[in-house]
């Protein structure tokens, strides 16, 4: 039997480089080897209230780049996590084996929260402190929803109602994967069952990656603003790497490497050859480096990677056919398998029908 994979990305905007080599290749090449479940988490989604005139299409559009990347219907199970009811109601049963605590002590939570509250970060214990006092304090214009304090209880269910060992994720959400393997093993020990597998991460390296953004700092993110999207134009794609942040250029030879530039070397790592690479970096040791020249092959680089995925994706993106008839049946399998789950859940905590 293969092993099962899920994984899901939030239809929250288009996906970018971070998304791709964070998640979406490692998707591509899975689907090969193993019995793999892919989803747009449009119900995590909510907690960040996106427009809801907007957020079917952010759904069709992350459906479309998915296809385009060049995730297989035929080997895959592609299906929007809201059309699957079973998740809805294993969530509020998870739940009751969750502790408020330690949903709060989540990073991401703390960070969202901060960014609901209007806190800016400063020094993180008192931040905390700031957070905890906001929350249960009664400033009625200020509010931090449930559901976001709840997210990692539903990406737990998620991952658990298929039954998953392996759920492909960029480094940012391996703090929501361990909480999954310890609702896992509570709940399996509460019960005395064995009916939860403990997902791990997948990486085919030995690493989880960071692609880094453009904007010389931190990591590559919708929210960040300092994004290349696997949809943007030629141009717009060029436009960006030109103008993306670097330094004045090195003075002595074989300075440290600083942030900006290293992070367009790691950029060019993952979308270049090892002897482009390793050009530039030496470029650097010796002070000849131009850095109008090494955007100029970086574009290149990436646009070699992206402009087939565009073009399937304009091609796939207006095809309501095509994507409805793709959603319905990875619904129909993902929901099979959820359904099946779920009785049993009910039936070990006692929730059992008299008719
Ligand atoms: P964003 O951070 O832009 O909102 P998401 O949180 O929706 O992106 O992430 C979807 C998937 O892409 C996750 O598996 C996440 O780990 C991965 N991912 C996002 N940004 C990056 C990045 N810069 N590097 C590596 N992986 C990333
Ligand atoms: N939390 C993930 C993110 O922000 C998205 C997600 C939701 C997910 N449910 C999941 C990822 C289950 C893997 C498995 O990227």
């Amino acid at each position: 039997m293969k092993e099962v994979v899920v994984s899901g990305i939030r239809s929250t905007g288009n996906l970018h480089l971070g998304n791709y080599y964070g998640a979406l290749s490692k998707f591509v090449k899975m689907q090969e080897d193993y019995d793999c479940l892919f989803f747009i988490a449009d119900l995590h989604a909510l907690t960040t209230h996106p427009d809801p005139r907007i957020l079917h299409s952010n759904v069709q559009d992350i459906l479309a780049e998915y296809l385009a990347s060049g995730i297989d219907p035929e080997k895959a199970t592609i299906f929007v996590q809201s059309d699957v009811p079973e998740v809805s109601e294993l969530y509020l049963l998870l739940n009751m084996h969750v502790g408020i605590g330690e949903l709060m002590r989540t990073a991401s939570f703390k960070d969202k929260a901060r960014k609901q509250l209007g806190i800016k970060t400063g020094n993180e214990k008192d931040d905390d402190e700031d957070i905890e006092r906001q929350i249960i304090g009664t400033n009625s214009n200020k509010r931090v929803n449930a559901g976001l304090l709840t997210y990692p209880t539903l990406m737990a269910v998620d991952i658990l109602i298929q039954k998953a060992q392996k759920v492909p994720v960029g480094k940012d959400q391996e703090q929501h994967l361990e909480l999954t393997r310890r609702f896992a093993r509570r709940f399996n020990s509460f019960y005395g069952v064995d009916l939860f597998p403990e997902p791990t991460n997948f990486n085919f390296g030995d690493h989880a990656v960071k692609v880094p953004g453009l904007d010389g700092s931190g990591k590559m993110g919708k929210s960040e603003g300092n994004c290349i999207y696997l949809v943007d134009d030629e141009k717009t794609l060029r436009k960006k790497v030109m103008r993306a942040v670097t330094d004045q250029g090195p003075t002595e030879p074989n300075q440290p490497i600083s942030q900006p530039v290293e992070n367009l070397l790691t950029l060019m790592e993952l979308t270049s050859t090892a002897d482009v690479v390793e050009h530039y970096r030496k470029a650097y040791a010796d002070c000849s480096i131009r850095y109008g020249d090494m955007k100029k092959q970086l574009a290149e680089d990436i646009l070699k990677i992206t402009t087939p995925i565009r073009e399937r994706y304009l091609e796939i993106r207006n095809n309501d056919v095509y994507i409805s008839k793709v959603v319905k049946e990875g619904a129909e399998r993902a929901r099979e398998r959820a359904a099946k789950t779920l009785h049993e859940v009910r039936e070990i905590m006692g929730i059992r029908k008299f008719y």
